[in-house]
């Protein structure tokens, strides 16, 4: 019979490791110079350290697994027939990280069989690393963590994100943005999906939105997130998947008031 591959330490060691080396460069590189490009418009910018991060963790993941399917942003897919898959950012929160902001981080979520197993977010300029496994809980450095249990909407604090270009959705989210500045009520944009969800994770937050996610944005942090106590969907409520855009992620206690508003019924 097969182990399942969350039993089995290397994966989970090798998971460490890669994004410890993938943080290690965007140390390397911060506030530094570094060549920065635009991608599909002028401000979705890739940096040398998006790019050199990526090269890092691919290293250390071959050196491991030469055989694992591996999804990445700035390489796209490395097609294989395992049923092992790494989906890695090498750099979210790109545009702070350009800016000297320190809300950025690496993101590594690894999916056995359709299903997310491991989770690891690593923000270097925090010293912040989260990690997550399938039915083993959350941590942050080690500590378990667990979402808050904030029950009133209207004191709840929000976290949201925007697509460098503007992607389809139901009900406008700068309506949705309006509706809770309106209110008075705490509503923050980091620049960062997974530490966003990270940020969730640990109470900071009790709720996070967004649509138009990639896969690499989301597949840790949605992880991480669960195993932390909290509630991870798409817009219409349906658990979440990293390969369907749209996100709600709360501490399972405000879920369905956050749904009515992200939808528009205030
Ligand atoms: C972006 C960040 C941002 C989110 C964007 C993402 P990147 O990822 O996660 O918070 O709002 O939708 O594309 O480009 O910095 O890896
Ligand atoms: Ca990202
Ligand atoms: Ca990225
Ligand atoms: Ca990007």
């Amino acid at each position: 019979k097969k182990i399942p591959a969350y039993l089995c330490p290397m994966l989970k060691a090798t998971l460490l490791k890669a994004t410890k080396a993938g943080g290690d460069v965007l140390q390397q590189y911060f506030n530094g110079s570094f060549e920065v490009t635009s991608k599909s418009s002028v401000n979705d910018l890739v940096t040398e350290a998006d790019k050199n991060a990526e090269t890092a963790i691919f290293s250390v993941i071959r050196e491991h697994f030469p055989q694992h399917f591996i999804l990445s942003e700035e390489s796209g897919e490395l097609v294989s027939d395992s049923n092992v898959k790494w989906i890695i950012d090498p750099l979210d929160g790109t545009v702070n990280f350009a800016h000297g902001i320190p809300i950025c981080c690496v993101s590594i979520g690894v999916e056995q069989d359709g299903e997310m197993i491991l989770g690891a977010v690593y923000n270097p300029f925090l010293n912040e690393f989260f990690f997550a496994e399938k039915g083993q809980g959350a941590y942050l450095n080690d500590k378990r963590i667990r979402v808050s249990a904030k029950t009133e909407m209207n004191k709840a604090c929000m976290v949201t994100g925007f697509p460098y270009t503007w992607g389809e959705y139901t009900h406008s989210p700068i309506e949705v943005f309006e509706y809770f500045v309106k209110q008075g009520q705490p509503v923050r944009r980091l620049g960062s999906a997974a530490i966003d969800l990270c940020w969730v994770a640990t109470g900071r937050f009790d709720g996070y939105y967004e649509h138009s996610l990639n896969a690499w944005d989301a597949a840790a942090g949605f992880l991480i997130v669960e195993e932390a106590g909290g509630k991870v969907t798409d817009f219409k409520g349906n658990r979440y998947s990293p390969y369907q855009r749209t996100l709600i992620a709360t501490n399972g206690l405000i879920h369905e008031p956050l749904i009515d508003i992200v939808n528009g019924k205030y």
